[in-house]
């Protein structure tokens, strides 16, 4: 599926949704139309968006499970430059409803279809693990963004992630990428950090994101206030660190673009 992309790794916490709400107010800087998925029943992303997730219309859920269309789901949160497809905890369910359902796979993909017409990027925020909400998301994404903690036990589990991608390469999504590999919260006085991120780089090469997103309070700050830290503090070295990303990113789908 040509601009969707899944920001996934089934390890918590790694800076998966500050990820996907900065890289999406950063690309909607920049002109570009864009449209977040929560797919964390957590609903971070929703909040993080502003949006309070106990009074939503339709979610998500509504959405993976048929009961309400795309466009039926997708706010544009005040203050904000993209759309949102919020969600909350009733997603959870979904994850048991869905063992019931044939194609459960491709649910998120079929409901996608006409909607992603509508934007240039789909940037979906996926919860920690590799269940079927996650299978969801890689059977509708052209690409897959990682981001990574520099910290002793970051390379464990990526196998199993990079595995998964490959399994549904194979079966069902033969254009699924892994579009870059990014290296969040990091502390460039950290010697383990350091070495992580040069083994990333001689394991993964030019997969890694040149952009580093260094640990900085604002991107910790910004989602209580319900604003991407452009909104909240745009000269904040996390501020700057996501638009640079969100450049290297254009960039580099603009080439693989050229290439085909
Ligand atoms: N670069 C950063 N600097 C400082 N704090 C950060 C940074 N990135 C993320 N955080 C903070 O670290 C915590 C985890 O980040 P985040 O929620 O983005 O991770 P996640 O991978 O989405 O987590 P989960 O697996 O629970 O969905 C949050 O409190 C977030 O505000
Ligand atoms: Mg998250």
């Amino acid at each position: 599926m040509g601009n969707i992309f899944a920001v996934t790794n089934q390890k918590g916490g790694v800076g998966k949704t500050t990820t996907t709400v900065n890289l999406a107010a950063s690309l909607a800087e920049a002109g570009k139309k864009i449209l977040l998925i929560d797919l964390d029943p957590q609903g971070n992303a929703t909040t993080g968006c502003g949006i309070d997730k106990t009074t939503l219309v339709n979610s998500s859920y509504d959405v993976i499970m048929a009961e309400a269309k795309a466009l039926d789901a997708i706010v544009r949160p005040d203050n904000l430059s993209f759309d949102v497809m919020p969600t909350n905890v009733d997603l959870t369910a979904a994850e048991i409803q869905l063992l019931d359902v044939k194609v459960r796979e491709h649910r998120l993909r079929i409901a996608l279809e006409s909607t992603r017409e509508n934007y240039d990027f789909v940037l979906i925020d996926c919860p920690p693990s590799l269940s079927m909400l996650t299978v969801n998301a890689l059977v509708a994404s052209k690409g897959v963004i990682i981001p990574i903690q520099c910290e002793y036990y970051a390379l464990e589990g990526l196998s199993s992630l990079l595995q998964t991608v490959e399994r549904i390469k194979q079966r069902v999504n033969p254009t699924l990428e892994i579009s870059g590999l990014l290296r969040t919260m990091y502390d460039a006085r950290n010697n383990l950090a350091n070495q992580v991120s040069r083994q990333l780089i001689t394991h993964f090469g030019k997969k890694v994101f040149h952009a580093i997103i260094p640990r900085n309070v604002r991107l910790a700050e910004s989602p209580s206030h319900g604003v991407p830290v452009i909104s909240y503090d745009r000269s904040s070295r996390g501020a700057i660190a996501y638009m640079a990303l969100a450049s290297e990113f254009m960039r580099r789908e603009k080439l693989l673009m050229a290439d085909k």
